[in-house]
């Protein structure tokens, strides 16, 4: 009863700035995007759906050539017959919350060719169920913040992100109502599994992940987290279909959801000095309740605690 009221008011107080709402206020003012990629290279990680999708296809559209990294060969192969580019829309099979998966990624020769100029962070998953992957590790965390880490990790200790380059992480409004637990993050036992608030956790960890970065790479390349309001897609019609239901006039579809990662890779601000995650092209608080502030572990200790999971 108590968790129905709490997140009532969540939606509630987010609900004009993370629905189609949100996105129409804010494109009012603003020209659309002519963005020109030409000559970039981009990784983007759940690239065969919903958000992923919507990157990758504007990101060839522009001119870059595309790394798209799914686990399903088959929707890899639609999503290069749908570029307008095929030619640059290159697929690269991987799981992202398999270890070996990533790591295997990490040296693929497809990445060889060109060092990264654009990595979007974009796969994510809200797992009503639970379930543990083949290497035993619960499969939200996995694949919302272990696997991305040991892939950037990796990708950063090899040279193949660009200097002058940008990491885009997506994470979730969700993460406004969670601070971060490390002890709660990879909930390898049924019964303390909650699949939205280990999901939010993780988006949390995104933020936090984001700002250890910048302190350690000194904008080279920047890092920057984003996210994408309430979008119209696969996995919120999987794993929130009430919420859909409720809402479904008023969510975002793909390329609005899309816009910001565009925005950020056409801008590449330089990464905010105090923190912040962007929504609609604007840099918000990364926290808008006090309870999330409080935790008793730093970004080093998440670093720590991620660096010791992946082994
Ligand atoms: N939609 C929203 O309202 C919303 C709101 C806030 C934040 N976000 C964030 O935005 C990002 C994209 O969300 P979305 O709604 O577009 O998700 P989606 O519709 O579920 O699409 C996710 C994509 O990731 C792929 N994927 C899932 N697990 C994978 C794995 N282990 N390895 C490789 N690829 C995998 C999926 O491919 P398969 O078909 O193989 O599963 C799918 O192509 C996520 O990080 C999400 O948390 C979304």
């Amino acid at each position: 009863m108590l968790r129905n009221i709490a997140s009532l008011f969540f939606y509630a107080r987010f609900l004009r700035a993370f629905s189609a709402l949100g996105y129409r206020r804010a494109a009012r003012d603003r020209a659309p995007l002519e963005p020109d990629f030409t000559g970039q290279t981009w990784l983007v990680s759940g690239a065969t759906g919903g958000i992923g999708q919507a990157i990758a296809l504007a990101a060839t559209a522009g001119g870059a050539r595309v790394l798209a990294i799914g686990r399903s060969e088959e929707k890899l192969e639609a999503l290069k017959a749908r570029s307008q580019a095929p030619e640059r829309m290159i697929p690269v099979q991987a799981d992202l919350s398999l270890i070996a998966s990533v790591r295997e990624l990490a040296e693929a020769a497809e990445l060889s060719m060109a060092a990264i100029d654009v990595l979007v962070n974009n796969v994510g998953v809200l797992l009503n169920e639970h379930q543990l992957t083949s290497e035993h590790l619960e499969t939200s965390f996995a694949t919302n913040i272990l696997g991305p880490f040991v892939l950037t990790e990796a990708l950063k200790e090899s040279g193949r992100l660009a200097a002058d380059g940008i990491v885009i992480n997506v994470s979730s409004g969700g993460m406004y109502g969670s601070p971060l637990r490390l002890e709660a993050m990879n909930a390898t036992d049924p019964e303390s599994f909650d699949g939205m608030a280990a999901y939010a956790m993780h988006k949390r960890a995104m933020v936090v992940l984001t700002g250890w970065w910048n302190d350690q790479w000194q904008g080279l390349p920047a890092v920057h987290v984003m996210h994408p309001g309430w979008v119209d897609t696969e996995g919120v019609q999987t794993a929130l279909p009430g919420f859909r239901l409720a809402l479904r006039r008023l969510l975002r579809n793909a390329d609005q959801g899309a816009d910001t990662v565009l925005w950020l890779a056409q801008q590449r601000p330089q990464p905010p000095e105090e923190g912040g995650i962007w929504l609609d092209r604007s840099l918000q608080p990364e926290h808008e309740f006090s309870f999330t502030r409080r935790s008793r572990h730093s970004a080093g200790d998440l670093v720590d605690y991620l660096k010791q999971v992946a082994g």
